[in-house]
């Protein structure tokens, strides 16, 4: 590495100087030539004005509490949604027969958000990475892979032309795009092109003290962490991902998070639903489970798309019925963060992706003390990281570009967030969950199935079949069903 010249070192320290966050130069003249160029290099990257300015703006949100600001909160009109626990067949057959058409033409694409650390998890590896313990042993990476495979043959079969591509992008940040990358290597892309997996990656941050200092993680290097899955709009410019998109005629996205074991890849369905209405953003939510379930909400906020926290709300407004629908929750559309976007949306990101809120998350972050240097694991938060929310998007489009598709949460949703023997949303539920729907599909389709136990499923490939009310063809049967059976 080089060392920088006397004048670049001197426009750097003056610039973080002015910031009054000139003590990253602490230890620098004590560094080797390669650890002073690599601090140098990476301080270059960041511009502590603006990391001032959107710390200060994250430290001090405009009042939550919605209850009390006069905010206004309506439950998104019909006009806008949909749902799959009562549509008629017929509706959901249109959507899923377009978006089989556009898959065919080559016009869908998928985002994955796979850059966050799964903290909560613990594994050392990216979660999709993880085996949920599935009897074929399936990352959740090659799950979702297989399900793009499947989508493309659908396609193929209704369109009676050359199987299509669905492009997969991959969005990775620094702690996670190696050893992504390594793993679809390892495992030949799946059975995908390698030609059609981007993976790229999300911008990161730096980590901050209680006392808004840029914290560093060792003497020659600051501490960061990805910007947040909200990060994935600048990412898509600056990575390249939109300009690849458009090379190949992509109108249509869906992006998702990499941990929902459930989540359909490239869903017709919703793809059909949301090019039918021609809006710029669709989002999938599932029902509420109760009034005190802790999930984000969409809704309308003064009149525009908006997701709100369970905390942001009152009891009176988290309890309130639908005043149609005795019994069911007025507010029910929790957030599973599994949008559609228009091609000519994203087109749109430089516009507005600098004025994106950051957000707040307090965490024990390693550092250096600068008094002694010594290393530091902290016990308790000791500083906060930056995210911004993909989310957040939501409120700059009027309501007739936005859309939400209501979906039954055993066929869609079962993320997994937390460490095994947790309970809840785990390895050991997600498994469940795929092994549930299997067994349900399997049944659906007229398999006779015998389980030792009540709760058992059975692992049904995407290979075999991407969903069930197209069931399977006939050679899924009990035969298969005892080969997963577990
Ligand atoms: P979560 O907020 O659940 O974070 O991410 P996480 O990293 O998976 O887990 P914890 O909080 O550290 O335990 C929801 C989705 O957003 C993606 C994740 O990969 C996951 O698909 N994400 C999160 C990003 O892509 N980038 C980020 O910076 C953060």
């Amino acid at each position: 590495m080089v060392l920088p010249s006397a004048d670049r070192l001197a426009e750097l320290r003056a610039k973080y100087d002015e910031a009054d966050q000139g003590h990253v130069f602490t230890y620098y003249d004590s560094l080797s030539d390669d650890e002073k160029a690599s601090l140098v290099e990476q301080l270059e990257k960041f511009d502590p004005k603006y990391i001032n300015e959107i710390t200060n703006r994250a430290l001090n949100p405009p009042a939550a509490d919605e209850s009390k600001t006069g905010t206004q909160l309506e439950p998104l009109p019909k006009s806008a949604t949909a749902s799959i626990l009562d549509s008629e067949q017929d509706d959901i057959d249109a959507w899923y027969n377009q978006g089989l058409d556009l898959i065919a033409q080559n016009k869908v694409a998928v985002v994955l958000m796979a850059g966050g650390q799964g903290t909560r998890l613990g594994s050392s590896a990216p979660k999709g990475c993880y085996d949920i313990g599935l009897p074929s042993k399936k990352s959740l990476f090659q799950i979702q892979a297989e399900r793009i495979r499947k989508v493309e043959q659908l396609a193929a079969k209704k369109s009676g032309g050359p199987a299509p591509v669905v492009p997969w992008y991959v969005m990775t940040s620094g702690p996670t795009r190696g050893p992504t990358e390594a793993f679809f290597k390892e495992h030949n892309y799946f059975g995908l092109d390698a030609a059609n997996v981007f993976v790229f990656e999300q911008g990161v941050l730096p980590c901050i003290s209680n006392d808004k200092k840029i914290l560093l993680e060792s003497k020659s290097k600051v501490a960061v962490a990805p910007d947040g899955n909200g990060g994935i709009y600048e990412a898509l410019v600056v990575q390249g991902v939109l300009a690849d998109m458009r090379k190949r005629g992509i109108e249509h996205i869906h992006a998702y998070c990499v941990d929902n074991c459930l989540g359909k890849v490239a869903d017709p369905v919703f793809i059909g639903f949301s090019a039918s209405k021609n809006v710029d953003i669709a989002t999938k939510v599932v029902r509420k489970r109760s009034a005190n379930e802790s999930v984000g909400l969409i809704l309308l906020k003064n009149g525009r798309p908006d997701v709100v926290e369970y905390s942001e709300i009152d009891e009176a407004t988290a309890s309130a019925e639908d005043p149609a629908q005795p019994g069911v929750l007025k507010f029910r559309a929790a957030n599973i963060v599994n949008h559609y976007y228009s091609f000519r949306f994203l087109e749109s990101i430089p516009a507005w992706s600098k004025d994106l809120p950051h957000h707040v998350a307090r965490k024990k972050i390693p550092t250096v003390d600068l008094a002694t240097g010594e290393s530091i694991k902290p016990a308790k938060p000791n500083g906060i990281k930056l995210e911004l929310f993909v989310f957040d998007v939501f409120p700059l489009l009027e309501l007739e570009k936005f859309a939400m598709l209501e979906v039954k949460r055993e066929d869609e949703f079962s993320p997994l967030k937390n460490a095994r023997g947790t309970g809840e949303d785990d390895p050991d539920t997600s498994k469940r969950d795929i092994m549930a729907q299997g067994r349900r599909w399997l049944e659906a389709a007229g398999a006779i199935v015998e389980y030792e136990s009540p709760d058992q499923g059975v692992e049904v490939s995407p290979l075999f079949s991407y969903v069930s009310h197209y069931p399977f063809s006939s050679f899924v049967g009990p035969a298969v069903a005892r080969a997963w059976r577990s």
